[in-house]
């Protein structure tokens, strides 16, 4: 193909447009509100951090830290990262910031672009969106189930419901290093290739997520976490499961599940879909009670989620939902003549005033070029309005699925275009 001076978005950069963008809007805004609705407070942080920030807090070995970072060197040579992830930046900031010497649990809520060198997909993006919490600085099972039900609550308030919460324990620092020498023990006793052998010397959970049908029935078998728990590990988890009952959150306790991140600790989650195919996971969190230790902070613990909004619009649609509430343009103002477009502009900012979404016709374009604007816009009313009914005091409502027309007093143009609306909405 010859080059074209044209430009393109970045392989796996979605660009997000109207009108599916509302869609976007209305998940990620919906998904906050829910977070709001618990008391988590919104931050705003760099969409790039030192790299060591992330090598240190989401782990070495991961891929995410391996292979999927953006990481580039400014001006003075200093290696700097997109985010990856939300987490990281999150407790470096609560750190620098001492927040964690106020009242606790610090709660926590953001939304944003993360960034992650992946092979694009349906549903995988290298910018995705996601919507996260954290909670700071206390260790206590309900409030796992408060971060775990928040995130529950923002996907029905969406109105989704295909999916399901798997959750595990990962353990904690009593019982974890036992158990990562036991499932060691086991797989370097598997004939595994060389790669596999490596990366049970590093990092063995991660073996146990290997999706090759050969590798899986090898470790069928395999020593689970949860079954190595410690007294207060398994207290822990049976408490969150408690509180899950308790709240009417469905889940089933999926054993095997592997995250991708290495700071997490007891209980683990993920939110999956099924109707997405390969990128079936629609968010997911869990504890990571020493990651604020590990970034040179106090030994606080966490627990937190990331969902991820560019899946949960996929899944939405894939049920053939929506979230997005009623039309972007509810009204469509017709001017016909330099006197009525004035009037028009300034029925439309008292119509805005009144919450009802205005758009009119700009341009000086015929009744019929205007006609179809306004129906393509997708609004239920058009007011039309010519230099005559300025005049007299008129203006012509039409409803735009009816083809009806009539003609009303433009002195009560925005209490009748609400009674037109609430009475369609019934
Ligand atoms: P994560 O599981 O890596 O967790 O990402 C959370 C969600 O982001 C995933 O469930 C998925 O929906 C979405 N996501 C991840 N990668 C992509 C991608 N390439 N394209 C589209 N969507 C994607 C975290 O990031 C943790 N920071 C969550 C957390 C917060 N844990 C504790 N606190």
């Amino acid at each position: 193909m010859t080059k074209t001076s044209s430009f393109s978005a970045p392989r796996g950069v979605p660009d997000y447009l109207p009108p599916e963008s509302a869609e976007f809007v209305a998940v990620r805004d919906g998904l906050v509100a829910t977070a709001r609705l618990a008391g988590y407070g919104h931050v705003e942080l760099p969409v790039f951090e030192e790299t060591a920030l992330f090598a240190r807090g989401v782990g070495e070995s991961t891929d995410v830290v391996s292979k999927e970072m953006w990481t580039f060197a400014d001006r003075n040579g200093e290696s700097f990262t997109l985010r990856p992830e939300g987490t990281a930046g999150v407790m470096r900031a609560v750190i620098e910031h001492n927040l964690d010497r106020g009242s606790l649990p610090v709660k926590l809520c953001y939304a944003g672009p993360f960034f992650r060198y992946e092979r694009p997909q349906k549903g995988r993006y290298r910018q995705l969106q996601q919507v996260g919490v954290e909670a700071i600085g206390i260790d206590d099972p309900a409030l796992d189930a408060e971060v775990i039900a928040i995130a529950d609550a923002g996907f029905r308030g969406l109105g989704l419901d295909g999916f399901r919460l798997e959750l595990t324990s990962l353990g904690d620092e009593t019982c974890r290093p036992q158990y990562r020498e036991l499932l060691q023990e086991f797989l370097l006793k598997l004939p595994l290739d060389e790669d596999t052998r490596r990366r049970a010397q590093i990092n063995p959970l991660r073996v146990l997520d290997d999706k090759r049908p050969e590798v899986k029935e090898m470790t069928a078998d395999a020593p689970l976490m949860i079954d190595h728990l410690s007294e207060s590990a398994k207290a822990h988890f049976d408490q969150v499961l408690g509180h899950l009952d308790a709240l009417g959150v469905p889940y089933v306790v999926n054993p095997r599940m592997v995250r991708g991140l290495d700071y997490y600790t007891k209980t683990t989650f993920e939110f999956v879909h099924d109707g997405l195919g390969a990128q079936s996971g629609i968010g997911g969190g869990g504890r990571y009670d020493g990651l604020m230790a590990e970034l040179g902070g106090q030994p606080l613990s966490g627990i937190g989620f990331g969902i991820g909004v560019d899946r949960t619009v996929l899944a939405l649609e894939a049920e053939g939902k929506t979230a997005v509430d009623g039309p972007r343009i509810q009204v469509y103002g017709v001017p016909l003549g330099d006197v009525a477009k004035q009037r028009l502009v300034v029925l439309a900012g008292e119509l805005r005033k009144a919450g009802i979404r205005t758009d009119l016709a700009y341009g000086g374009r015929g009744m019929k070029g205007a006609m179809k604007a306004a129906d393509k816009s997708g609004a239920r009313l058009a007011l039309v309005l010519g230099d005559r009914e300025v005049a007299e005091g008129q203006i012509g409502l039409k409803d735009l699925s009816t083809g009806e027309q009539r003609q009303i007093p433009l002195d009560e143009a925005v209490a009748q275009v609400a009674d037109a609306l609430a009475g369609q909405q019934d």
